[in-house]
């Protein structure tokens, strides 16, 4: 293949929602002789400028796996740090895209958070509550088994037997679509706990990009390999062409 072939044009399939696991800010910082700190701040960052260029392209809905449970155990210095992104520039940021007509939900067990993070998280949800159709879904405190156990939980509270589709509605990501596309930034090939139940027919990229350095060039690449993959959702290759 020739010049242009990571460009997007009229014939690229755009995924509806994609999920982006933003891993190597640390490692992008420490290369540079800079704290950790100094990495996350530009992940925030580029995480904004990828969400515009998604957005654009006419994605639907970005899941962004902000800080695991796991994360939580990090030490207590470099969480400040986080949570002080979160208190510094989260608002103004998520505003900026949000004004689109964009809904945000924080999913995950936001109770772990400190109190004023978790007020900031509520007020951007009830600022875009009235958006449908947007949507980005900020994954903090989560963990997929976590989600998975509250979901069981409130099943059984319930009393009712569920299907997959009343499942997913159990789910904190109940208000959106599964995810087409799972990138992982940061050169480890795994999940790490995230989407598990809604990765079921996702395609995942994996790339060995630090996080700070997947430009909007590396997300088009991305999504035309996303493109070039035939999603058979376990059916064969001839039932989907005579779907087609
Ligand atoms: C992974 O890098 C990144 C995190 C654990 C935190 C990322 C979260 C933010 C930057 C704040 C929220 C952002 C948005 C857009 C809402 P790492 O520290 O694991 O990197 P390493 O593997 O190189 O150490």
């Amino acid at each position: 293949m020739g010049l242009g072939k990571n460009k997007i044009t009229g014939e690229t399939k755009i995924p509806r929602h994609i999920a982006i696991i933003m891993d190597g800010n640390g490692r992008w910082a420490k290369r540079r002789f800079m704290p950790r700190s100094y990495g996350h701040k530009q992940g925030m960052e580029r995480m904004i400028g990828l969400m515009e260029r998604a957005f654009a392209l006419g994605v639907d809905y970005i899941t962004v796996y902000a800080l695991s449970t796991e994360n939580l155990k990090r030490p207590q210095e470099e969480l400040e740090g986080l949570f002080n992104l979160f208190r510094n520039h989260f608002k103004e940021y998520m505003a900026r895209i949000c004004a689109r007509g964009v809904r945000l939900r924080a999913v995950g067990d936001v109770s772990l958070l400190p109190d004023d993070v978790q007020r900031i998280l509520r007020q951007s949800e009830e600022d875009t509550a009235h958006f449908e159709g947007k949507g980005i879904n900020v994954a903090v405190a989560y963990g997929s088994r976590n989600e998975i156990v509250h979901a069981v939980n409130a099943a059984v509270e319930k009393g009712e037997k569920v299907t997959e589709e009343s499942f997913s509605r159990l789910l904190y990501t109940a208000d959106s679509p599964d995810p087409d596309l799972i990138i992982r930034t940061g050169k480890e090939v795994r999940l790490s706990n995230f989407l598990l139940y809604q990765a079921a027919y996702a395609e995942l990229y994996f790339t060995d990009k630090m996080f700070p350095d997947f430009s909007d060039k590396e997300l088009d690449k991305a999504i035309v390999e996303f493109s070039r993959r035939t999603r058979r959702f376990g059916k064969t290759d001839e039932q989907i062409e005579k779907k087609k």
